[in-house]
């Protein structure tokens, strides 16, 4: 018998381990997510694992003695602002009721499960890191970022107590020889078929930028409208040309979710607008061509009203397949289980994405109530989580029989 209750209650107590009192909001190393590192290193130490903190700050849990073939089975920690309790955290505890549901003793190899640090990219614009550490990817210039606060990525990695000159030491062992990640699905599909859990067949790609509109500050009652340079008017007529540009073209999205407007006061022009620019779409030459159009359409905005405008690339990734043989192993899983094999596109991104250049990655899907996700309402069916550990539990075994075989 599996009992989903042990891991739906490790992710609400994990919810309370918040940056902002009355909302889910826990960041990379913040205070926030050492407290979640704190509760999930007992729940693994219990477990019989052996815990570390790599220096990217993924939180790391062996079963095993290391001298095995390593199954890797994780997802992320942090979250977006006012976040839902489930979004990357359900994937660490359903990892941690799959190994509480299975004797792993008995498998021909090791299991780490991973905590992904910094996924979402809230704190220094630029998600990945953890993962992108994991396959040995990070680029020591990204030390340097700096968060809204003025810190550094490397001075937040040291206050974390970590040491950022060790950064290569988070590479995951050799012997890694799959990746599995068990994630909600943010968005409607699975709900609206009536569906429990579908295979991840391929995450979409994605592009995010960091727009700047520098115009000039001046008085608000004393300047004529023709004499403005007005940087808020300009990223306005900017965002709306974002929104017309994603709904000509067919599954296109693209999202400007954060503004810094300076000096945002309302009797003064705004003098800069810095802001986000998030694009998707599965094939990468939509996604590409989309941005180029909407960059091109944010200088000639910033020409004609006469401001300066910066465009920054923070990030280019391409979409990704999951593992096919990893992936028909997961609907065996469902099968075994009894559920019908379905697969599905992810329009999310996912540490999955990352990992799946160095090793064999898939991903299960677990329905969203109504398909609602970063935001406080999401939502979860205790039956679908029991599934998904009896799918976990099921794909460990059929890993297991195919390793004693091979
Ligand atoms: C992660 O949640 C993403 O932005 O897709
Ligand atoms: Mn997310
Ligand atoms: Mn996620």
């Amino acid at each position: 018998m599996i009992d989903p209750s042990r891991a739906l209650d490790l992710c609400r107590e994990i919810a309370a381990c918040t940056e902002v009192p009355g909302q889910i909001t826990r960041t990379f190393l913040s205070p926030a997510m050492r407290d979640c590192h704190r509760l999930l290193s007992t729940r693994m130490q219990q477990l019989g694992m052996h815990v570390h903190t790599d220096p990217i700050g993924n939180l790391r849990g062996l079963y095993g003695a290391g001298n095995r073939p390593r199954l890797l089975i994780g997802s992320h920690l942090d979250t977006v602002p006012d976040a839902g309790a489930y979004d990357g955290v359900l994937g660490v505890a359903i990892a941690l009721a799959i190994v509480e549901a299975l004797p792993p003793q008995t498998l021909p190899f090791d299991i780490e499960v991973i905590g992904f640090s910094e996924e979402e990219g809230v704190r220094f614009r630029k998600p990945f890191f953890g993962s992108l550490a994991a396959i040995g990817r990070f680029d020591p210039q990204w030390l340097c970022l700096r968060d809204e606060s003025g810190c550094s990525l490397r001075e937040a990695i040291a206050q974390f107590g970590l040491d950022p000159e060790k950064i290569p030491d988070a590479a995951v062992d050799p012997r890694a020889f799959a990746f599995l990640e068990f994630h909600i699905e943010q968005g409607p599909l699975l709900d609206r078929a009536n569906a429990p859990l579908a295979a991840v067949s391929a995450i979409a790609g994605q592009s995010r930028l960091h727009v700047v509109f520098r115009g000039r500050a001046n008085h608000a009652g004393a300047t004529p409208m023709n004499l403005r340079h007005d940087a808020l008017a300009a990223a306005a007529e900017w965002i709306t040309a974002v929104e017309r540009t994603a709904r000509s073209v067919d599954r296109l999205v693209a999202t400007v979710g954060s503004l810094h407007v300076s000096p945002n006061a309302s009797n003064v022009i705004p003098s800069e607008v810095r802001a986000s620019l998030d694009v998707r779409h599965s094939c990468d030459a939509t996604r590409i061509a989309a941005v180029q159009a909407i960059c091109e359409e944010a200088r000639r905005i910033a020409a004609h009203r006469l401001l300066d405008i910066l465009v920054q690339e923070q990030l280019n990734q391409d979409s990704v397949s999951m593992d096919e043989e990893l992936t028909a192993a997961l609907e065996r899983a469902l099968q075994n289980i009894g559920e019908p094999p379905r697969r599905m596109p992810s329009g999310a991104g996912h540490d999955a994405m990352i990992i799946a250049s160095k090793i064999p990655s898939a991903m299960l899907f677990i329905r969203s109530i109504d398909g609602v996700s970063h935001h406080p309402a999401e939502a979860v069916h205790a039956e679908d989580i029991e599934k998904a550990i009896r799918a976990g539990v099921a794909i460990l075994a059929d890993l297991a029989q195919e390793r004693q075989h091979s």
